[in-house]
């Protein structure tokens, strides 16, 4: 089934690392075309390099994606070398870990927003035509963070739930257009996000949550998202207290916040 890849042109951001990279991995063997985008050259190519070695075309874009102007390069690029685009994969971001009222300069949630929200919209914009000409897919990558607030981490659960007002909207206005949009929101997944993370001092978080090795993997992961991109699913949650959360929520949402705060506690324990 997954042999529909075959000769695709799939855009991924944050392809140089975590999921993204396992994203890129997972897909290459079915020979499709994959723009890898990031700002890391080097990690950028060498996962192109493997890519390549299992049977994709690979077209490296050294891209930041906070940039307007260098996400429409980024697209432009893509279609002068493959000539069209039947994916894109906003999957690029970054992570916070502090407290709201331990954060001294705001700029850190512009930061935040700027990579997470802005660049997925930014690569939407400039690819939407191409992807309406190819009937194509847009597949963004939330959070759990994104349909439910977690402590510690405002303003990234703030930025993945406006991915979900923003892309939701953009659904209904594509409605009869062949462009189908898919969320997904991973619960924990193991990648480098979290030691990069940003603090309350806007500092690099540099270690790994406390439970990192009992995530999900990033491979896994990737398998869950291509499953959902392919199906053209609205919406792909990755764990079973994920799913059970969202309906839980609705009966007793202080039962979650207790929860959300034991699970976060556990993890963020320093
Ligand atoms: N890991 C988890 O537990 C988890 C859970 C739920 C959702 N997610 C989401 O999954 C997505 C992927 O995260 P990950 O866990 O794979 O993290 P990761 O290993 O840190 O990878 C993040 C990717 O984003 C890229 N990136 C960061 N800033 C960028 C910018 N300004 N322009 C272009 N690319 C940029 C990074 O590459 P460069 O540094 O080379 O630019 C890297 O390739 C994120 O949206 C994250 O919020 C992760």
């Amino acid at each position: 089934m997954a042999e529909i890849w075959t000769d695709k042109v799939i855009i991924i951001t944050g392809a140089s690392s975590g999921i993204g990279r396992a994203l890129a991995l997972a897909l290459a063997p079915y020979a499709p075309k994959l723009v890898l985008v990031a700002r890391d050259r080097v990690r950028l190519q060498a996962v192109a390099d493997s890519c390549e070695a299992a049977g994709a075309a690979t077209l490296v874009s050294e891209t930041d994606i906070t940039d307007p102007h260098a996400c429409f390069a980024m697209v432009q690029y893509a279609v002068a070398r493959f000539a069209r685009i039947d994916a894109l994969i906003n999957n690029a971001g970054i992570s916070m870990w502090g407290a709201f009222e331990d954060i001294r300069q705001l700029e850190l949630c512009e930061r935040v927003f700027a990579v997470n929200f802005w660049g997925g919209v930014y690569c939407t914009r400039y690819a939407l035509p191409y992807l309406r000409q190819s009937q194509g897919r847009i597949v963004t990558i939330s959070s759990l963070a994104g349909l439910s607030g977690i402590p510690m981490h405002t303003a990234y659960s703030a930025s993945k739930h406006a991915l979900h007002g923003f892309f939701e909207s953009l659904r209904i206005e594509l409605a009869g257009s062949g462009v189908s949009i898919t969320m997904v929101a991973p619960d924990f997944v193991q990648s480098e996000i979290h030691q990069r993370s940003l603090n309350a001092d806007g500092d690099l978080l540099g270690q790994p949550l406390s439970d990192h090795y009992d995530f999900l993997s990033a491979d896994r992961c990737a398998k869950i998202i291509i499953d959902a991109m392919q199906r053209r699913k609205r919406l792909a949650l990755t764990s079973l207290r994920g799913r059970l959360g969202r309906w839980a929520k609705l009966c007793c949402p202080q039962l979650i916040d207790w929860i959300t705060k034991t699970a976060i506690n556990k993890a963020y324990r320093r």
